[in-house]
C-alpha cells in the first residue's frame, strides 16, 4: 500500500509535466526562434510556495532550468536560511524563453507565455506566490512599485481561480551586488515562513 496522499502527489507531478510538454510544443512566443530551448520550471508540483522570476538568462537557456546562474545560487542560499531546498518549492518565470542579450521581455512575449504560467499556478495551487523582482510584480500588479510593496502580502483574483496571495521581493540578481538591497531582500526572505503560517491560519 502506498502512503495516503502519494498518488495525489505523483498525479500532480505527471500533470505538470504534461502541461509543460504541451506548452513547449504549442507556445507562440517569438523568443522561441532565438532561444536555445524553453525553460518551463523546476521543483515540486505540490509546493506551498511558487517563485516567479522574469525570464531565463544565459545559464538557464543552456541548462533548461530556471535560476541556475549566479542569481539562482543566491536564491538557493536564501532558501537554505529558511530550511528549504529547491525541491521543496516550484520555480518558474513569467517568460519561458531567454530574451536576446537579456533585454526586458516585450508585452507580447509576456502575453504569449501568460496562459502557460496560469496553468502552472492552477495546478500547483500554492499557498503563496513569491514574485522575484519588478518585472514579475508588474505582470500581476502593474500599478505597484517594488520599492513600496516588497516584503508585503498582496492579493489578487486570478481569472477563474480564487484570490491568490502574493509576496514581492527584490530580484536576487539586482540585490546580489547591491549591499542595501541585498540586506532588505534577506530580511524580506526570512519573513516567508511567518507569512505562510499566517496565510494557513487565516485560510477559510
Ligand atoms: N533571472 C530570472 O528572472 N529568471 C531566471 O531563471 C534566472 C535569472
Amino acid at each position: 500500500m502506498l502512503p495516503s496522499g502519494t498518488l495525489f502527489r505523483m498525479n500532480n507531478a505527471l500533470q505538470l509535466a504534461e502541461i509543460n510538454a504541451r506548452w513547449v510544443r504549442d507556445c507562440t512566443c517569438t523568443l522561441k526562434e532565438s532561444a536555445t530551448q524553453a525553460v518551463p520550471g523546476d521543483g515540486n508540483a505540490n509546493a506551498q510556495i511558487l517563485f516567479i522570476g522574469e525570464a531565463p538568462g544565459k545559464s538557464e537557456d543552456i541548462d533548461g532550468r530556471p535560476f541556475v546562474g549566479a542569481a539562482g545560487k543566491f536564491l538557493n542560499e536564501m532558501l537554505a536560511t529558511i530550511d528549504l531546498k529547491r525541491e521543496d518549492v516550484y520555480i518558474t518565470n513569467v517568460v519561458k524563453y531567454r530574451p536576446p542579450d537579456n533585454r526586458d521581455p516585450l508585452p507580447e512575449e509576456v502575453a504569449a507565455c501568460a496562459p502557460w504560467l496560469a496553468e502552472q499556478v492552477a495546478l500547483i495551487d500554492p499557498t503563496l506566490i513569491v514574485l522575484l523582482g519588478r518585472h514579475a510584480l508588474e505582470r500581476f500588479f502593474p500599478e505597484e512599485k517594488i520599492s513600496l510593496v516588497h516584503g508585503t502580502i498582496l492579493q489578487k483574483k486570478m481569472g477563474d481561480l480564487d484570490t491568490r496571495n502574493f509576496y514581492a521581493l527584490y530580484h536576487p540578481a539586482a540585490a546580489l551586488y547591491n549591499g542595501g538591497m541585498r540586506g532588505v531582500l534577506l530580511e524580506d526572505f526570512k519573513k516567508i515562513p511567518g507569512v505562510l503560517k499566517h496565510l494557513e491560519a487565516t485560510r477559510d
